[in-house]
């Protein structure tokens, strides 16, 4: 890991003023041989001599392509084959260093680091030189024994510039608060955070965009530059190392405020994990769409019956996603996403914070213990509690009894969610995983529906139909009661009185499986401990909750059922009205023979977060089955 000591720093500072004069002739001459295949400046090139005609050839390669990254042989032939070490160690980098023209915004460039191309000098297309601007670099991956030492990214202005402090943490994972930005005057250094970086240009510390003129930014992106900013061969390290870059200019007017969650990076946001199997895994991406069905108006009392019925998600996304406010952004933009699952002793922590490096370790993962993606897709849900549309996955191939790290990463390929985590349950554990359906759209986890371990992705019709005739029967209750009447006010809650009971009743016909009884670990010590299970085989298969007509449903495996968190039977009768008289078992009563809950308070510990302890947490831990 970089770290800087403050001596060294101020060293740097002091030094990277003193050589601007005796950099600027190379400096501009390696700027017209860029600009020059591009701006037809063909009178110019008698002006920089012999020169320009040995390296025409190199440059332009460089500059037509902006994406094609390649090496200049001319330069570097200069540095490698000019003998003696002293003169080696002695060549700036900037000289050395090919230029690269950042052109195209939106596109991830890549820098391929090693010994014969160690360092590259990037710029940005003239029209971008004087924008506010985001930069957000990442490490591909550093050797597989993690021993090169990291490369180095100096930004310079032309003019001298403030730039705003790029500083990032993350609440987990263990990497230390380590990512900012230093400098003074026209150059700066930009800080490795765990393989991320980030410099955002033409911002003042308030973060409204400046009024200010041209000031070019350029990045030197290199391996072996010592703090004088030399090239020093010795230093380079053996492998490849990528660094991967991307950059956003946003069109805030002077004095605006610059919207630096608009760039990209790293997105607060982290995966929801549904549930595990021993070798599957449901997990959801962070809630990209707020969306309720439509409500019923009076006087139209219909309530959407069994199976909701759904706007079109992928036709919100592409007809208003900039009008539709509802839409969540990650990394600043409307975008999809994939995911990422490592076991978490695989995850580089070195480079926690990239998702390149992520990226490439799971190539590197062999193929035996690389996990498939067994389904995917998008979906409205209720999962988490929050109602919308989110990206989902299921994982296979993955071990049991084993610890997963999931992250979300953006269709731009360098957004990154924060981590979550996850555990698989046991070998023996039997139990299919159920992916929500419009029916029961809360529903995402392990439940012993059949007795094959694959998952499902619709209810079993027997279950099905028991769901849809109590629904049925609720409704006409719910109707011909207190929401029969003539009052608006009452309306709206009979939707979320009947959506409550629909959590309830899919949660009790459709149990979540618990896996073995292992303690949390790192929890608050007043909180749940562990996960409260009962044990349901096929002879005592349930309490009497639920039943109709056609009795209580049965299940076709033995299994360890993860109680019901007790908000679940709670917020029906908060929701609905008194008239229903829908009662829930009493704490001090007979509550912990069909509900999970923590303290004998009715306000506390009920499974909500606002009570408490949330019915899961990042780490996966669930001690009950509800909505958070
Ligand atoms: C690196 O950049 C090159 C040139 O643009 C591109 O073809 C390649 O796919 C990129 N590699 C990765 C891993 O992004
Ligand atoms: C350095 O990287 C470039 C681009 O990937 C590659 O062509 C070249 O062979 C590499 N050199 C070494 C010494 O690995
Ligand atoms: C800069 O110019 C290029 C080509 O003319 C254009 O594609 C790009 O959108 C421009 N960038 C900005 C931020 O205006
Ligand atoms: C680790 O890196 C060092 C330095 O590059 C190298 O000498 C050593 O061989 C590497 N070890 C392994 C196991 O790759
Ligand atoms: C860098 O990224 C982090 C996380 O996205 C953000 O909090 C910080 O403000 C960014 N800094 C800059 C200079 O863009
Ligand atoms: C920006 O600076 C120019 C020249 O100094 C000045 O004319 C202009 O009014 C300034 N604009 C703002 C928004 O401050
Ligand atoms: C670096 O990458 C190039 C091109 O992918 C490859 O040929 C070369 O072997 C790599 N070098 C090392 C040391 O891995
Ligand atoms: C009542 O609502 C249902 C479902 O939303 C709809 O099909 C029906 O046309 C509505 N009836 C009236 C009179 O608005
Ligand atoms: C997106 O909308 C445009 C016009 O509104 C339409 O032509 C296009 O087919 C739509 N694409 C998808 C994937 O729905
Ligand atoms: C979205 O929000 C912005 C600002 O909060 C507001 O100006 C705009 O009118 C809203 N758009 C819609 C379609 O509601
Ligand atoms: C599902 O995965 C495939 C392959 O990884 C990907 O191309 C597709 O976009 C994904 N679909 C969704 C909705 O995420
Ligand atoms: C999984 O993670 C938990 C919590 O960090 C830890 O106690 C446990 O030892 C880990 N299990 C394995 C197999 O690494």
């Amino acid at each position: 890991m970089l770290r800087w000591r403050s001596e060294a720093t101020e060293a740097t500072m002091r030094r990277s003023g003193r050589p601007r004069l005796r950099l600027r002739l190379p400096l501009v001459t390696l700027f017209l041989l860029v600009l020059l295949p591009l701006s037809l400046g063909q009178d110019q090139a008698g002006n920089t001599g012999t020169e320009t005609s040995t390296s025409t050839s190199s440059t332009s390669s460089a500059s037509v392509s902006s994406s094609t990254v390649r090496t200049s042989p001319t330069f570097l032939s200069r540095s490698s084959s000019s003998g003696t070490s002293t003169a080696t160690t002695t060549r700036s980098a900037y000289e050395v260093a090919p230029t690269v023209l950042l052109a195209d915004e939106g596109v991830t460039y890549n820098f391929t680091l090693n010994r014969t191309a160690p360092a590259f000098l990037a710029h940005f297309a003239n029209n971008v030189t004087d924008r506010a601007l985001g930069v957000i670099l990442n490490i591909g991956q550093l050797a597989p024994n993690g021993s090169e030492p990291l490369p180095k990214v100096i930004v310079t202005t032309e003019d001298n510039y403030l730039p705003h402090d790029g500083r990032r943490s993350r609440t987990s994972g263990g990497s230390a608060r380590t990512g900012y930005n230093i400098g003074e005057g026209n150059s700066w250094q930009i800080v490795w955070d765990n393989g991320f970086g980030n410099w955002t240009h033409g911002v003042d510390r308030n973060w409204n965009v400046a009024n200010h003129s041209a000031v070019a930014p350029r990045l030197l992106i290199g391996r072996g530059i010592n703090d004088d900013v030399i090239l020093d061969p010795t230093l380079i390290g053996a492998g490849n190392v990528t660094v991967y870059l991307g950059y956003t200019v946003l069109d805030t007017p002077p004095g605006g405020y610059f919207d630096y969650t608009k760039v990209g990076g790293i997105d607060a946001t982290h995966p929801y994990f549904g549930d595990s199997s021993a070798t599957e895994a449901l997990v959801f991406s962070p809630l990209r769409l707020a969306d309720k069905p439509p409500q019923p108006k009076y006087p139209n009392y219909t309530l959407p019956g069994p199976e909701l019925s759904l706007p079109d998600f992928k036709a919100i996304l592409n007809g208003s996603e900039a009008a539709n406010n509802n839409t969540f952004l990650f990394g600043g933009r409307a975008q999809s996403v994939t995911f990422v699952v490592l076991p978490t002793s695989s995850t580089p922590s070195e480079l926690s914070n990239s998702a390149a490096a992520i990226r490439a370790e799971v190539a590197l993962l062999p193929p035996a213990d690389t996990p498939t993606v067994n389904s995917n897709g998008s979906m409205w849900t209720t999962v988490g509690g929050t109602a919308g549309f989110r990206d989902y996955v299921v994982f296979g191939n993955l071990k049991p009894s084993t610890n997963y790290t999931v992250w979300a990463v953006g269709a731009d390929g360098i957004t990154m969610s924060q981590p979550a985590w996850f555990t698989t349950k046991q070998a023996t554990f039997r139990c299919p995983l159920l992916l929500p359906t419009t029916m029961c759209p809360g529903v995402g986890y392990a439940s012993p529906l059949s007795d094959s371990p694959s998952t499902l992705s619709a209810i079993p019709q027997e279950y099905a139909d028991f769901i849809a005739a109590s629904l049925q029967a609720f409704e006409v209750s719910v109707l011909t009661g207190a929401c029969g009447r003539d009052r608006y006010s009452f309306v709206s809650d009979c939707a979320d009185c009947y959506a409550a009971y629909r959590e309830w009743l899919c949660r009790l016909v459709l149990p979540q499986c618990a896996g073995d009884d292992v303690a949390f670990v790192d929890v608050d010590p007043s909180g749940p401990q562990s996960p409260y299970r009962l044990d349901r085989t096929l002879e005592s298969p349930r309490n009497t909750n639920i039943s109709s007509s056609t009795g209580t449903p049965t299940y076709p495996i033995d299994y360890f059922e993860l109680m019901p968190c007790i908000n679940t039977c709670t917020r029906v009768s908060q929701l609905c009205p008194s008239s229903l008289q829908w009662n829930c078992p009493r704490r001090h009563f007979n509550a912990n023979e069909s509900y999970a809950f923590v303290t004998g308070n009715n306000a506390l510990g009920d499974g909500s977060a606002n009570t408490g302890w949330p019915a899961t947490d990042v780490y996966g831990n669930r001690w009950c089955n509800g909505l958070l």
